[in-house]
């Protein structure tokens, strides 16, 4: 079992964040776009970007703001150097998803949404891959692996952390 390429990201800086909005400015209902140009930018959303894009598509900072917390995929913090996706909707869990769940907030020590103490794995719940036949299915960065077990993804853990030693 393999992660998928790690990606690198850009340092946030608010001149930067800025060039990224200015690209979708004049596109009409921007915000969302905007929000996963800059967390691909930067590999977060850093709350500093908020009143800029707020002040840029003349929005309240609680609206852009209300829209990065409802969803899930938009994160306010850097993400550990690998990121752990676990499917949780229903195909998976009829596989014992939620099994595997427990398993990796046990292992990693952590809950979804959370990076370890290291900074070794982001652990984040996602609701179906696309990869339902191929259940319980997780993302490691990216990477899509089906049939998940516990020894599968004590493999991916132990790799992760072994490469951050
Ligand atoms: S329900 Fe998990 S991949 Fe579809």
């Amino acid at each position: 079992m393999q992660w998928g390429a790690r990606r690198s990201y850009e340092a946030f800086s608010p001149e930067r964040a800025g060039e990224v909005i200015a690209l979708r400015s004049s596109e009409r209902g921007p915000l969302i776009e905007i929000l996963r140009d800059l967390q691909a930018t930067f590999g977060y959303l850093d709350p500093a970007a908020t009143p800029i894009v707020a002040e840029a598509l003349n929005l309240s900072e609680a609206e852009v703001y209300g829209v990065i917390s409802f969803y899930a995929d938009f994160r306010t913090e850097p993400a550990g150097r690998r990121v752990l996706q676990i499917c949780r909707a229903e195909a998976c869990q009829a596989m014992g998803a939620e099994k595997l769940c427990a398993h990796a907030r046990k292992r990693l020590g952590v809950d979804f949404g959370s990076t370890t103490p290291d900074g070794a794995i982001t652990l984040l719940e996602v609701f179906c891959l696309g990869n339902c036949a191929l259940s319980p299915a997780v993302l490691a960065d990216g990477q899509l692996i089906g049939r998940v077990d516990d020894s599968t993804l004590d493999e991916l853990i132990e790799a992760a952390e072994l490469a951050s030693r």
